[in-house]
């Protein structure tokens, strides 16, 4: 790989068939792991890691540096990625998952995380991935690159007892138990892909997160986890269709608090049922859960709605679009209709101006002459365009906040082509 650095940096990768003995494995993961404030990984850590990148064929990009106080050449940054994919709407999408960036405090504001993050989207691009996805330490780091957020999670503390729905909601029939986690661990990967089939904004899961929800990782204790519980849904059949994880807490400190770690389902009315199931767990006083979908439908299908509190709201995944027209042909429209769009991309990815124009719900994008529009003309930073690509928040809002600039007739029709119903849902991390 050729450094675009200067000594005493270069630009290399880890490939995955690396020894395991090797030291340059535990020196690339501390390297993401101090600045991220985390303590060092022991050897069951460090296996982890390794069998996570293995499985999810990443790529471990570094940047390398000797010096005083550095034991030879070592890396000093650290840049971690594998390619999943995304339901946005009309198609599933390749994506780029960033999934752990981290620069050495002695070596931070000097250009590392740029050169990586510019080589690591040229490469995906070239590849023919037509989108990034990572998740943001700080909302100030990534906008520069082109990502925004894409959506909008919420956290919930659930009164157990308050919790009864609606004779209009549906809940799902079928069993419901508590199993062994090594029964559920071959099924997760189905029911990752039921849901998102279902939903827009789902991500396939890394390895890691099905290491972590079925139990045979917990990062915290670095090892098997032992507190971690399983509540299983199953159809009239008998087959799997629900999985809820939760961890009991507080037992001598009530009230007693079960952290929620996944409520995974296609069906609405089967996650109703884990709700239900979890709630009835004797015991637990309050359901705790970061929920990925700002916008869920749980505290209206309560009788009493105020049994779900929000403690607060935050965002998760930040999308980035790497090849317009490809990502336009696999994005769902709900209006019709053509705009001109002449996107900002200081990247160069998405810049300069494209025909947007939509019929039955999809798109064709095509170049435009930025002089002569075919269609009513807005201008818009590729940033802002990823802001909206999932649903996650509506056009008229970025429209408000003065991200989006044109006439009345072309923010009217951008308004219509992009709106979306519904939230992105994502379950997996990155
Ligand atoms: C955040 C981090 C990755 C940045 O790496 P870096 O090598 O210092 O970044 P660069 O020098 O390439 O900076 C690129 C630009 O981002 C800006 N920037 C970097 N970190 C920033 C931050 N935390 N907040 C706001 N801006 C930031 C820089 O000022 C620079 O701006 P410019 O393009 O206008 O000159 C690094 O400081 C770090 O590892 N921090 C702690 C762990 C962390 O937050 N990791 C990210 C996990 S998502």
């Amino acid at each position: 790989m050729t450094s675009l650095l200067n000594e005493p940096y270069r630009l290399e990768s880890l490939p995955l068939d690396t020894p395991d003995d090797d030291r340059r494995w535990a020196q690339f993961l501390d390297a993401i792991r101090s600045p991220l404030l985390a303590p060092r990984a022991g050897e069951a850590g460090l296996q982890v890691f390794r069998d996570h990148r293995r499985a999810g064929s990443a790529r471990l990009r570094m940047v390398t540096a000797e010096g005083p106080g550095l034991e030879g050449r070592v890396p000093v940054a650290g840049f971690n990625s594998s390619d999943r994919v995304v339901n946005t709407g009309a198609a599933e999408m390749g994506v780029l998952a960033i999934e752990t960036i981290g620069v050495r405090v002695s070596h931070r504001r000097r250009g590392l995380l740029t050169v990586l993050m510019v080589e690591a989207l040229g490469e995906a691009r070239e590849r023919g991935l037509p989108l990034a996805a990572l998740s943001a330490s700080e909302a100030g780091i990534y906008g520069r690159f082109g990502f925004a957020p894409a959506d909008s999670w919420r956290h919930v503390d659930v009164e157990t007892r308050r919790v009864e729905f609606r004779p209009d909601a549906d809940v799902a029939s079928g069993t419901l138990e508590i199993v062994d986690p090594a029964s559920v661990k071959d099924e997760i990967v189905k029911l990752f892909a039921a849901h998102r089939s279902r939903h827009r904004g789902s991500v396939s899961p890394g390895h890691g997160d099905v290491m972590v929800i079925s139990g045979q990782w917990d990062a915290s204790a670095q090892s098997p986890s032992t507190t971690l519980r399983h509540l299983a849904h199953f159809d009239a059949a008998g087959t799997l269709d629900g999985l809820a994880t939760f961890t009991p807490r507080q037992l001598d400190d009530p009230p007693v608090t079960a952290e929620v770690g996944t409520v995974l389902a296609a069906d609405p009315a089967v996650e109703r049922a884990l709700w239900r199931g979890l709630a009835g767990i004797d015991l637990i006083d309050v359901l705790s859960y970061d929920q990925p979908n700002a916008d869920d439908s749980l505290d209206w299908s309560l009788v009493d709605r105020r049994a779900v509190k929000v403690t607060r709201s935050h965002d998760h995944m930040w999308l980035r679009i790497l090849d317009l027209p490809t990502a336009a042909a696999g994005r769902s429209f709900a209006g019709a209709g053509a705009i001109t769009l002449t996107v900002d991309d200081k990247l160069g990815f998405c810049a300069g101006s494209w025909l947007l124009e939509v019929a039955d719900g999809r798109a064709v994008c095509t170049r435009a002459e930025p002089d002569d529009p075919a269609a009513p003309e807005v201008r818009v930073g590729v940033e802002t365009l990823a802001g909206l690509w999932l649903g996650g928040t509506a056009p008229s809002t970025l429209i408000d906040a003065g991200r989006v600039s044109g006439d009345d007739e072309a923010l009217g029709v951008f308004s219509t082509l992009f709106a979306t119903t519904g939230q992105p849902r994502n379950l997996s991390w990155f």
